[in-house]
């Protein structure tokens, strides 16, 4: 190491180098130090299967050119072909924010994810954890890992819904534990949940929760992760809905509001992504 290197180095406070892993980590995580220049392609006509599926036997990739668009990266418009997250730069901003303002406040509890496609958002809850020296709380991993569920017929607002027909959804276990590994963030502090969220949530053995972020975009899956999570979350905690602008999940977190007497203020992160802070534990549910 050069003396001026390690002069730098020593020369840095701590803070300052946390904020600048986390926010490379978090460009890592949203693809945009590293813009793609194809996109992969999404239900296609019927016709691309056979094409798609000859040139996969000889080693090949369909894929569409796509010019990168750092605006679109910014509130997470576009979907990444290779990045970890698709949820963009403001929300990612948003969950550190509620992370550290749990952190700061003491507010107690682990931290979780339902829906997290390729792992990033639940990566970096992982990283501002370890940035942060947290070395007692976990973070809980929930998806199906096999894309979105058909639509349950208890929730007629889902009726017609085409969300489990979207393959690219579906990212396996493994994949998403090697997406934790490569960026050295999968250790015995993260937790993964496998299944759908009305079987695994209720069940699962968390006590008490900081922080609540879900993205499971259908009526069905914010609901059941409302019922099983909301209860859990401390005082002080906080509630991330990514797809507010989806008419199912903004109506599902509208009813379940409204079921639960729950006033707390929706504030807006982006488009879509919205928060707010539980300021009381005086509601029905718990
Ligand atoms: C929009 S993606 C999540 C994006 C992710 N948070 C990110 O950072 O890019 C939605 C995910 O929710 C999962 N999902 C939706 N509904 C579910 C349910 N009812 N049970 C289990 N997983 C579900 C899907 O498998 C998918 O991985």
């Amino acid at each position: 190491m050069s003396n001026t290197y390690a002069a730098c180095l020593a020369a840095e406070p701590r803070s300052a180098a946390n904020n600048r892993y986390l926010d490379l980590l978090r460009d890592c995580i949203i693809g945009s130090i590293r813009p793609e220049r194809y996109r992969r392609l999404i239900n296609q006509p019927w016709w691309f299967a056979p094409i798609s599926k000859a040139l996969g036997r000889v080693g090949f990739e369909l894929v569409r050119k796509a010019s990168y668009d750092p605006r679109l990266r910014e509130e997470g418009l576009d979907w990444p072909a290779n990045a970890e997250s698709m949820i963009g730069r403001k929300r990612m901003d948003n969950l550190r924010f509620c992370i550290e303002s749990a952190l700061e406040d003491r507010v107690p509890g682990d931290f979780i994810e339902a829906g997290v496609w390729r792992g990033g958002a639940a990566i970096f809850m992982r990283g501002v954890l370890k940035a942060n020296d947290v070395r007692n709380r976990l973070v809980w991993v929930a998806d199906s890992f096999e894309g979105l569920p058909a639509p349950d017929p208890k929730y007629s607002a889902d009726a017609g819904d085409r969300h489990s027909t979207l393959k690219d959804m579906g990212v396996s276990l493994e994949e998403v534990q090697r997406n934790f590994e490569n960026y050295g963030l999968l250790d015995h502090n993260v937790r993964f949940l496998k299944g759908w969220f009305c079987d695994t949530l209720a069940k699962a053995p968390i006590d008490r929760l900081a922080l609540m972020r879900l993205d499971g975009d259908m009526y069905g899956s914010t609901m059941d992760s409302l019922e099983a999570l909301y209860p859990r979350l401390c005082v002080g905690g906080y509630v991330i809905i990514d797809d507010y602008n989806l008419p199912g999940a903004r109506q599902a977190t509208d009813d379940y509001r409204l079921r639960h007497g729950i006033t707390e203020s929706i504030q807006r992160v982006d488009w879509t992504g919205v928060y707010w802070r539980r300021s009381t534990a005086a509601y029905d549910g718990g």
